[in-house]
C-alpha cells in the first residue's frame, strides 16, 4: 500500500514518477478516460483553514472518478477529542483513501498504520509535501530539468515547506539555499537527514546570488500567530523585493506558496511581475495532486 507522508520516506523514482505523471494531468486535463478513482470515496481531514490544498484535492478527486468527503475538527468527534487511531479504524473500514492535514506528523503516521488505507499528508507542521511536488513541476515547465539548478529559500527556513524542499534536494541534485536568521534555521539533524547540497546562511544577497529560483513562504504560519510580533521584527530583513532579485541569476523565477502577505515576505511590485509563476505554481497543486492521487492506488 502506498502513503505520501513525507519527501523524506518517498524514494527518488517514485518522486520522478509522480513529477511525469504531473506533467501528463495536465497536459490531458478535460480530455482523459482514467478514473483511477472511480467507486472510491476519499476523506479529506482538515484540521487547518485551506483554500489552495482543499479545492485541489476536492477538484482532483472528483476528476479522477472519485467521491470526496470533507470533514473539520467541527464535524468529527476528532474535534472532542476521539484518539486518532480509533478513528482511523473506523475510516479505513468505509473509506478509501485519506488526506489528512494538521499540526502533529506523528498524527498521519498513526492514521496510515490504523486506517491501513492510502494516506497522504496535506501539510503538517514537519512537511508540505504535495506543495513542493507543484513547485518542482512549475520549475521543470519554466526552467527544465531542475538538476544543478539553484533553489533560494528566504525567510523562515525551519517550517514545514523548506524542511520538504531540503528533502526534495537531496533526491533530485540541485542546490538549495536557506536564507533565514539563525534563530530560523533548519536544525542539524535535518540537514544531516536531507543529505544533498543545501546551505544555509543569514547574508540573503550571498544566498541570492546566481539563484535561479527565490522562494519564499508567510513568515507567521499557522499555528504560530502568539510568536507574529517576534517573527516580524526578526525576519524583516528577509523580504524579496527589487534589490534582492538583483543578486539573481537573470530571468529568476519568484515563486511564493500562498498565501502572501505583501510588504512582509515580499513586496507588492515583485509579486505583481512574477503572478504568472505565483498563480501557475498554485494551479499546478491540482495536477501535482492528482498524480499522487493515482499513484497511491497504482
Ligand atoms: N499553500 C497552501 O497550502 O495553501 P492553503 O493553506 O490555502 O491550502
Amino acid at each position: 500500500m502506498k502513503h505520501l507522508l513525507s519527501l523524506e520516506k518517498l524514494p527518488r523514482a517514485e518522486m520522478e514518477s509522480i513529477l511525469s505523471a504531473a506533467v501528463k494531468m495536465k497536459k490531458e486535463r478535460g480530455s482523459s478516460k482514467q478514473q483511477p478513482l472511480k467507486g472510491q470515496t476519499w476523506a479529506m481531514i482538515f484540521t487547518k483553514s485551506s483554500t489552495r490544498t482543499r479545492v485541489s484535492f476536492e477538484v482532483g478527486i472528483h476528476e479522477l472518478g472519485g467521491n470526496v468527503m470533507f470533514l473539520s475538527p467541527a464535524d468529527s468527534q476528532l474535534g472532542r477529542g476521539e484518539p486518532i487511531q480509533d478513528t482511523a479504524r473506523v475510516m479505513g473500514r468505509m473509506v478509501h483513501g485519506a488526506i489528512i492535514q494538521t499540526f502533529a506528523q506523528r498524527d498521519i503516521e498513526v492514521f496510515s498504520e490504523h486506517a491501513k488505507i492510502p494516506t497522504i499528508n496535506a501539510l503538517t507542521d514537519d512537511e508540505h509535501p504535495c506543495q513542493i511536488l507543484a513547485d518542482i513541476q512549475t520549475i521543470q515547465e519554466k526552467l527544465g530539468p531542475i538538476q544543478n539548478k539553484i533553489v533560494t529559500f528566504v525567510g523562515d527556513g525551519a517550517c514545514n515547506v523548506p524542511t520538504s524542499w531540503m528533502f526534495a534536494a537531496g533526491k533530485l541534485d540541485f542546490e538549495l539555499r536557506i536564507a533565514a536568521p539563525k534563530a530560523f534555521q533548519p536544525s542539524a539533524d535535518l540537514l544531516k537527514r536531507a543529505g544533498g547540497k543545501i546551505s544555509c546562511t543569514e547574508d540573503l544577497i550571498t544566498a541570492a546570488k546566481g539563484a535561479d529560483v527565490l522562494y519564499t513562504d508567510v513568515w507567521v504560519s499557522m499555528g504560530k500567530e502568539a510568536e507574529s510580533a517576534e517573527r516580524l521584527k526578526i525576519l524583516s530583513g528577509y523580504q524579496i523585493n527589487a534589490s534582492v532579485m538583483k543578486h539573481a541569476k537573470p530571468g529568476a523565477l519568484v515563486m511564493h506558496c500562498l498565501p502572501a502577505y505583501r510588504g512582509k515576505e515580499i513586496d507588492e511590485a515583485t509579486l505583481e511581475a512574477h503572478a504568472q509563476t505565483i498563480f501557475d505554481q498554485a494551479e499546478n497543486r491540482l495536477h501535482a495532486q492528482k498524480a499522487v492521487l493515482a499513484w497511491c492506488v497504482s
